[in-house]
């Protein structure tokens, strides 16, 4: 069986991606540090699949520590990379933690993977790189223009893995996800976030009682209904075109291969809360507000390519993503510690 080593496996897309390797029959060898996740993630993991997980407690910044994992692992077939810090804001405020967290994390793990001979990677990046897009849906060839430091970083990063598939023939497969939603159908694991910065867990609080109100950013965008339209993808679509990627870097020649992974469809932030409301059957209270600084009116995906290269299709609609999400939050009102 082929070994996967995924960083950042305990986290939201990288828990439901284990699970989706597990079950296509990968062994999964899990590097994360806990920053932004607990070990529970993992037992979940190996509890729905019924296998097991190796793992190893390593912030990608401990160069030496990193060596060790591949130096004891072997045989080590590709990475999949999500381990980064991922809040826009934050990263405004803070980004020399930001650039050295995503970018020197990364140099190391791509040193050290040199260094073993290990050519294979799927790397999590992000639609945030087209920035403000000049017209939807977006095509990976669209204009690249980040407009923050995490995004900047999602950019340098592509770039890099780009630099080294040419020096070294690596084969990689960078992956520009839209807007992850919901939860493994189990109700098992989910995301989970303490101050949850993302429209769809910020909406699942507010329908279990933990928060009052959601404020909607801005109803005077140019959208049908004014607020802003997003294209989400449900993890459990999103993780299996981790697992289509795998498979694109067996059968294809070493060259780096940029998807979009959405569903094509866009829906409002009124639109996601008026199903909410309707699946859950909860009172969500909403009020207006300003717009958030950097927000854009519209933002989806053209899959196009992901379709007919990955031979992959976002199988679940809103329905699902919604379900899934409060199948989570109603079971799990503290997430992992509930
Ligand atoms: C955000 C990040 C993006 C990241 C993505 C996935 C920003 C500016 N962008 O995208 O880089 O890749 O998350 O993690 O943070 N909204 C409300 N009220 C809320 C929260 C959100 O109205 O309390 C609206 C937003 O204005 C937007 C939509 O809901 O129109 C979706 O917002 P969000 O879930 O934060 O995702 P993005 O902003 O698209």
């Amino acid at each position: 069986m082929k070994k996967i080593l995924v960083t950042g496996g305990s986290g939201y897309i990288g828990s439901h991606t284990c699970i989706e390797l597990l079950n296509a029959g990968f062994d999964v060898i899990v590097v994360d540090d806990f920053s932004n996740s607990v070990a529970e993630a993992i037992n979940r993991v190996e509890k729905i699949t019924n296998k097991k997980i190796t793992f190893h407690q390593v912030n990608l910044l401990d160069k030496k520590s990193l060596n060790n994992v591949f130096h004891q692992e072997e045989n080590i077939h590709a990475v999949i990379h999500f381990a980064a810090l991922k809040a826009v804001g934050e990263s405004v405020a803070h980004p020399l933690e930001y650039y050295t967290n995503n970018i020197t994390g990364s140099l190391n793990l791509f040193e050290v993977m040199k260094n073993h001979n290990v050519s294979n990677i799927v790397f999590s990046s992000s639609a945030t790189v087209y920035g403000d897009p000049e017209t939807t849906p977006i095509k990976e060839n669209a204009k690249i223009q980040a407009t923050n430091p995490y995004g900047h970083s999602k950019v340098m990063m592509e770039q890099i893995l780009i630099d080294t598939n040419i020096a070294h023939q690596w084969g990689v497969v960078i992956l520009r996800y839209f807007n992850p939603v919901g939860a493994h159908p189990s109700g098992k694991i989910g995301e989970d976030p303490e101050y949850p910065n993302n429209l769809l867990p910020f909406v699942s609080q507010v329908a279990a009682g933990i928060r009052e109100q959601v404020t909607i950013f801005g109803d005077d965008y140019q959208t049908p209904d004014g607020t802003g339209i997003r294209d989400y993808i449900h993890v459990v679509d999103l993780a299996r075109a981790h697992v289509k990627s795998i498979e694109k870097l067996n059968t294809s020649p070493k060259q780096t291969h940029i998807f979009n992974v959405g569903t094509g469809t866009g829906y409002s932030v009124k639109q996601i809360i008026e199903t909410f409301r309707r699946i859950s059957g909860k009172k969500i209270k909403t009020v207006i507000g300003p717009r958030r600084p950097g927000d854009i009116a519209e933002c989806t995906a053209d899959t196009s390519l992901a379709n007919k290269e990955l031979n992959w299709h976002a199988e679940f609609g809103l329905k699902e993503m919604i379900e899934s999400a409060w199948k989570w939050q109603s079971t799990h009102p503290n997430g992992y510690k509930s």
